[in-house]
C-alpha cells in the first residue's frame, strides 16, 4: 500500500496511559507515512497526541499496538540495546524548551560535540565536525559561549545543532519555536528548511504557527489521537520556509484510513446535526452524508 519513497509508516497506531485505574487513549489508531526528505508539520489540538506521536518515532515511548517503522527498523520489535542505538544515530530531538535542549555549563561548541562521545572520532574530529554544524547553523561566531549567554533563537539553532550532531536521517522537533517570537520562530523554521536542503534530512515538526500550510509542503492534523485532515500545497513541493507563502495554492483533504475511517469534524457535525447515525448516499460518483438520527 505504502510507496517505496515511505521512511516513516505508522498503522494503526495506539498507545494507551493507565495512571491507577484510569486509562488514557493517547493515540487511536493513526496513520501516518512521511516520504524520504520530507519536511512535514504536524499540528492539532493541545492534548490530541502529538507529543505522544513524536515519543513514540523518537524511540522515547513504544506503542501499545499498531505498526510503526522508520528506514528498516521496526520500533516496536527493537530491543533495549537497539533503542539505544537508535536514539544515538537515527533520529534527532528538538524540545520547545530551550534550556531542556542544552547543558547550562558548556559552551555551544560543547554541547554539539557531547553526542559525538560515545562514536569513534576522535577529539580533533568532533570538534571540527562541531564547527561545521555550528557554521550551517548560522553560529560560527558564538561557539563559545553557554546557553545564558545566548538569546532564545540562538540556543534552539545550537539545539538544532546537538540534534544533527550525528547527522540523523531524521529530526524530530516538538513545538521548536513555542518559546521565540514570530520573527525569531520564521528564522528557526528558516533554519529547518535550509537543513533539509542541506543534508536532506526528513524532518517532523510539530507547531502551533498558525501559517505553518504556507510554510511547508504537508501540514498533518491529528484530532483525538488520530491523523485526520491534510493540507498540502497544490503546487509540485515546495520546502519548509520561515516567512508565509500566501500565494501558496493549498488544498485540504480528509483522510482515510485502512478500514474506510474518516473523522467528521465536530463543527461539522453539529452544523449538520448529525448526532449518532448518518445516511451516506452515493450520486453522481460522489458521497453525501446527511443526518439519520
Ligand atoms: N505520560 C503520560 N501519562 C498519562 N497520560 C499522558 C501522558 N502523556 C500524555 N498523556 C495524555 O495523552 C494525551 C495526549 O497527550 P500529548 O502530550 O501527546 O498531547 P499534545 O497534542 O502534545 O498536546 P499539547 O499541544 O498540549 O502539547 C493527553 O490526554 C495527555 O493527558
Ligand atoms: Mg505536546
Amino acid at each position: 500500500m505504502t510507496n517505496s519513497n515511505a521512511y516513516i509508516v505508522c498503522e494503526d497506531l495506539f498507545k494507551i496511559y493507565k495512571i491507577a485505574d484510569l486509562e488514557v487513549v493517547a493515540l487511536r489508531g493513526l496513520d501516518l507515512v512521511v516520504n524520504r526528505g520530507e519536511v512535514v508539520a504536524i499540528v492539532g489540538a493541545s492534548g490530541s497526541g502529538k507529543t505522544t506521536l513524536l515519543n513514540i518515532l523518537a524511540g522515547y515511548d513504544t506503542p501499545s499496538a499498531g505498526k510503526v517503522a522508520v528506514g528498516d527498523k521496526d520500533l516496536l520489535r527493537m530491543t533495549g540495546k537497539d533503542v539505544e542505538l537508535y536514539r544515538r544515530e537515527d533520529v534527532g530531538f528538538v524540545w520547545q524548551q530551550t534550556s531542556r535542549n542544552l547543558f547550562p555549563y558548556l559552551t555551544a561548541l560543547e554541547n554539539v560535540a557531547l553526542p559525538m562521545m560515545l562514536t569513534n572520532l576522535s577529539t580533533k574530529e568532533r570538534k571540527t565536525r562541531a564547527e561545521e554544524l555550528l557554521e550551517l547553523m548560522g553560529m560560527g561566531r558564538r561557539m563559545g559561549h553557554t546557553p545564558e549567554k545566548l538569546s532564545g533563537g540562538e540556543q534552539q539553532r545550537v539545539a538544532i545543532g546537538v540534534a544533527l550532531a550525528n547527522h540523523p536521517p531524521l529530526l524530530l522537533a516538538d513545538e521548536p519555536t513555542g518559546e521565540l517570537d514570530d520573527a525569531t520562530a520564521g528564522e528557526i523554521l528558516d533554519l529547518f528548511g535550509e537543513v533539509n536542503r542541506e543534508l536532506n534530512t526528513t524532518i517532523v515538526i510539530v507547531t502551533h504557527d498558525p501559517d505553518i500550510a504556507y510554510k511547508v509542503g504537508r501540514v498533518v492534523l491529528v484530532r483525538d489521537g488520530k491523523t485526520s485532515t491534510e493540507i498540502r500545497r497544490r503546487v509540485s513541493y515546495q520546502r519548509i520556509t520561515g516567512e508565509a507563502q500566501a500565494e501558496a495554492d493549498l488544498e485540504e483533504f480528509t483522510l482515510v484510513d485502512g478500514a474506510g475511517r474518516v473523522q467528521i469534524p465536530r463543527e461539522l457535525l453539529e452544523e449538520l446535526k448529525i448526532k449518532e447515525r448518518a445516511r451516506i448516499v452515493v450520486e453522481d460518483g460522489k458521497l453525501t452524508v446527511v443526518s439519520g438520527d
